[in-house]
């Protein structure tokens, strides 16, 4: 992952006030962190390569041979579980850079590229690679898939790309006990099925609608109904957030109790209610699109209407996302204060950008004056 220059930066960050924002009276990221441009390549770099992003649950890689591919700051990557553990690798072919897919075949399951079908082992080995015996320079030993960095937390599998700030157990302080207090088990629930909405709008336009109910009684009248909105609190911790709100009258769908909205920075979100897990991935697209894919996980069997109703609200918040990115990029708009009660959450996200982006110029010059 390439660090950004020091021109480039400042060009990306030009008339934008880097400054840490009071939680009072704090002015939202301007428009022009939202468009189209070079903040999407230095994001790639400062953010999406430092910091601890989900990539699956450990039912879906239970047993040894299993695999699951998943994607990371733009970088197919493959998760496997082997003898030696759960490990994960750049899903990238080391011959032309073909895409590879897991395969069965002589009882074992592997990765082979699309391409020229060089084939690799769970530990990232270079198993075989048609007619390649006797080439130059050919030594099938030493070409092996690069490795990510895994951890785990309650049954949920996180990767990083490069060194970050914090160890995923500092990321995730206190969950585990929030978690347990309210009675769910994560690591018990198993995987259901995975529904992807490709959305027309930057990545942080979905993660600050995310992280706010303000909305709620104006885009989503079913989830209202079913929310106590006087009742719906935000709080903060270092790197994740939690909005949580008790169910009022969702017999059918969800029973009564609690609802725990978890954002983990930058782009993991944790919906969680009493024996159902929903999570979500917000995964930058070229062309200032983003992918979002939900993962339903169940305790038992899914719940009634359960997707149906995640359908719904989700078109709701696809539609105010897209309608506000159509007007940032439009110039009307430069920037505007947040609310402080109802919007603590967006400018915690928006502090923590601050932050990389701060710290990116500050590694940028550093470099600069030992050059
Ligand atoms: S690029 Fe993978 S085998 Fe050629
Ligand atoms: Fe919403």
């Amino acid at each position: 992952m390439s660090t950004p220059t020091l021109v480039r930066l400042e060009s990306a960050f030009a008339n934008v006030d880097l400054d840490a924002q009071p939680a009072a009276g704090s002015q939202a990221l301007p428009a022009s962190m939202y468009r189209e441009g070079p903040i999407a390549e230095i994001e790639r770099s400062i953010v999406f390569g430092r910091h601890w992003q989900y990539l699956g649950h450990r039912s879906q890689v239970s047993m040894i041979g299993d695999l699951l591919m998943a994607s990371i700051g733009g970088l197919d990557v493959a998760i496997t579980r082997s003898a030696q553990g759960l490990r994960g690798f750049h899903a990238v072919c080391r011959h032309r850079a073909g895409p590879l897919e897991a395969c069965r075949g002589g009882g074992k399951t592997f990765l082979r590229c699309r391409y020229h079908a060089w084939a690799y082992g769970l530990d990232g080995q270079l198993l075989s690679a048609p007619e390649m015996r006797g080439a130059d320079g050919f030594d099938e030993t030493s070409i092996r898939l690069p490795e990510i960095e895994l951890a785990e937390f309650e049954g949920l599998i996180f990767g990083r790309l490069g060194p970050g700030p914090a160890s995923l157990e500092q990321v995730l302080a206190d969950v585990a006990l929030r978690l347990t207090r309210a009675g769910h088990a994560l690591p018990t629930l198993r995987f259901h099925e995975r529904v992807s909405y490709d959305i027309d709008c930057n990545w942080k336009t979905y993660v600050d609608n995310y992280l706010e109910g303000y909305h709620v009684p104006h885009v989503h009248p079913t989830l209202n109904a079913i929310l106590d909105y006087r009742s719906y609190t935000t709080t903060l911790s270092q790197w994740h957030s939690l909005q949580s709100s008790p169910l009022e009258s969702a017999p059918d769908t969800y029973g009564s109790g609690e609802v725990l909205y978890y954002f983990i920075y930058p782009n993991t979100m944790l919906n969680i209610l009493p024996g159902r897990l929903q999570t979500n991935r917000v995964l930058p697209l070229r062309g200032n699109r983003c992918r979002i894919e939900f993962d339903f996980l169940y305790r038992d069997v899914p719940l009634a209407n359960d997707r149906e109703f995640s359908d719904v609200v989700q078109q709701e918040d696809v539609r105010i996302c897209e309608a506000v990115q159509r007007n940032l990029d439009s110039g009307s708009y430069v920037s505007g204060l947040l609310n402080p009660t109802r919007e603590s959450g967006v400018h915690h996200f928006q502090e923590l950008l601050r932050t990389d982006y701060r710290e990116a110029l500050r590694r940028a010059k550093e470099i600069r004056r030992q050059a």
